[in-house]
Parts: C-alpha cells; structure tokens; sequence
C-alpha cells in the first residue's frame, strides 16, 4: 500500500483525494493546508489522516511516502524542494513552478533525490487525448500544415476556480493554467517547438493576468504552432487543440471530445471508446514499485515551462 500525503486541498487537491481514496494500492494518510479548518474537515471525510497546516510536520511524519504537492504556482518550489529532502516520492500539480530557473532547480533536485518525480498533467491518461496522439502517430492527418491551439473564456477566472491567485499577473492567467496542458501534449505528440514570437493583451491593471494572447512558434522541421486566446469574450468556453494536414484534420475540443474530417469532408464526432489510456495512480504506484510507468517527470515539467515562459513574456 502506497502512503500519500497531500499538501494543499483547494480545487484540485480535493478531487485527486477522491480518485487516492478509492484506489486499491493508495491511502490517504496526511493532508496539509494551511487554513486549519480545511485541513480538519478534509481529514475527517478519510478514514485515519491526519490533518496539518505546517506541511514541515507532514513531511516529518515516516507513514508518508509519496506527497502530491496541490498548492498555488509560485509555492510549488520551496514545497517540492523540501519534499525531495525528506526523500519522498512526489507527485507535483502543474505547471511545475513559477518560472524557468525555479523548475530547473527543481528538475536538478528530483534528478538527484532519486525518488519518483511525476507530474499531474491529465490528458495524458484521458481517452480523447490518447486517441488524438494514436491517430496523429497514425498520420490520420497526412503530412501536419499547421498546429492550432484556441483557449478562448467567457469568464476568467472560470467558475469553478475562483480564487485569489488565478487572475492575478505573477502565477495566474489562462495561458500558464490551460495552455501549460496542450503545451506539454505538442512536445510529447510532435516534439520541440521553437521561434515563439508572442503577443499579449494585458490589462491596464498590473496584477491582473492577460486577457488575450496571439503567438506564433514552429516545430522543429518548421510546421508553424498558432496559438489564440482570449479571455471575458461572447460565447461559449471553448478550448481547440487541432492538427490541419494534407489528407485531414483532427482536433481535440473541450479536454474530452475529438473531432476529425479527410479533406472534402466535415469535421464529425470520432469515438474514443476503444482506447484504454492509462490511470496516473496506477502508474505511480508502478513507478514507486520500480516497474515500467507512464509518468511524465520534472523533465517534461521543465520543458513545458521553458515553452509557457516565453509565451508569457509578450
Ligand atoms: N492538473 C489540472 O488539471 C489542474 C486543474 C486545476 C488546478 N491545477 C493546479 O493545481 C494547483 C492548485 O490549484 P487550485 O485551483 O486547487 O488552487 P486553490 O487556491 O483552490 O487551492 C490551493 C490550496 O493550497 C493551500 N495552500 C497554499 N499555500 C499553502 C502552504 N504553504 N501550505 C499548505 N497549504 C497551502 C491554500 O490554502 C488552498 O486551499 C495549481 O498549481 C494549479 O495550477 C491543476
């Protein structure tokens, strides 16, 4: 049985408790946050946790043995630092830190813990995104003309998120939160990606993050990378991640459904039923085992942020 603790139980702390829970070879046996009352309570819905709010104590306690770190951006390093010290497997939510020098740092260390490091990037173990990679590696699109990723918000921050962070300029705004995803997918899928000329639409506020983005990039054989956002526009949410080829076009809309078409034809629902990706708990606790494990490391963290950080500078 894999230990967890868990340091951080906002949005998405509180959903990975759920899937820690109810897996067989996972128990939850310490959260940490620091407002005490969340703490508490979180604790009291899991059998035998115990609840901190000096994540120092969590990693004091010898039961832990894979903490996932589910706090804001910008304390991702100080926390997972720490975490590699007291020599814990570590499970960090994304992006990995707050800046390229942090998640080098970052990277270096994990390297050198040599425990498991892994990063909670979900479309890797969801049906449509797998489905997307297998056709794109299948050449379903033919040879690939362009990459296009669309992130467009009625609200941003969106409903389910509100808090005190996303918004804001220093570890907030859609480009780091959705686009870091689809960054990471482009340098599994397609590879590296270079020549990023980005342009953003801030507001006259300092602290409030972009409201629009327009960025070109390339990948390396120079296939040209389009990336749109805008946030607080008409509409519907809409997020597009979509590959235009000679002989097709696939695209994976809204995280979950995949739409794609042959040249002279329309874009029609492709069914994803028939793909089993992997599950990130099985694959950790494969990982922890020292057994072959779909995990996406500090090293593809590092590289996303490498990307997330030029996109940002515009
Ligand atoms: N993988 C995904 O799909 C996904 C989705 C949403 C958010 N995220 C990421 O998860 C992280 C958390 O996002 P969220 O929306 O849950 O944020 P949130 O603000 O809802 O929750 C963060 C929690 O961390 C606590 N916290 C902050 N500093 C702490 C500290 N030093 N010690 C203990 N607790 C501390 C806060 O009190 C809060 O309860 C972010 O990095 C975000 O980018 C990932």
């Amino acid at each position: 049985m894999l230990h967890i603790g868990i340091i951080g139980l906002g949005a998405i702390g509180q959903r990975l408790i759920k899937q820690f829970s109810e897996h067989p070879d996972t128990k939850v046996v310490a959260v940490c946050d620091r407002l005490e009352s969340l703490a508490k309570e979180t604790a009291d819905t899991i059998n035998h946790a115990q609840a901190y709010t000096d994540y120092q104590q969590l990693l004091e306690n010898p039961k832990v043995d894979l903490v996932y770190v589910a706090v804001p951006p910008k304390f991702h390093h100080d926390i997972v630092l720490d975490v590699l010290k007291a020599k814990k497997h570590v499970l960090c939510e994304k992006p990995l830190a707050n800046s390229v020098e942090e998640a080098k740092e970052m990277a270096l260390a994990a390297k050198e813990a040599g425990v498991v490091h892994a990063m909670n990037f979900p479309l890797n173990y969801g049906q449509a995104a797998t489905k997307f990679a297998e056709l794109v590696n299948k050449k379903y699109t033919g040879d690939l003309r362009r990459l296009q990723l669309t992130m467009h918000f009625p609200q941003w921050p969106r409903l389910w998120q509100i808090n005190d962070w996303v918004g804001g300029r220093e570890q907030g705004g859609f480009v780091l939160e959705v686009g870091v995803h689809f960054i990471q997918q482009t340098l599994k899928i397609f590879g590296d990606i270079k020549n990023i000329q980005t342009r953003l639409e801030l507001p006259e506020d300092p602290e409030k993050c972009e409201v629009g983005i327009v960025a070109t990039a390339q990948l390396l054989d120079g296939t040209p990378i389009l990336i749109e956002g805008l946030s607080q526009v008409a509409g519907s949410e809409y997020i597009g991640f979509t590959a235009y080829g000679s002989e097709g076009t696939l695209s994976l809309e809204n995280w979950g459904q995949l739409r794609g078409g042959k040249l002279g034809e329309p874009l029609d629902s492709i069914g994803c039923e028939d793909v089993t990706p992997a599950n990130l708990i099985d694959e950790l606790v494969n990982a922890v085992n020292g057994h072959k494990a779909e995990v996406y490391d500090f090293e593809v963290g590092y590289k996303a942020q490498v990307v997330l950080d030029e996109l940002r500078k515009g």
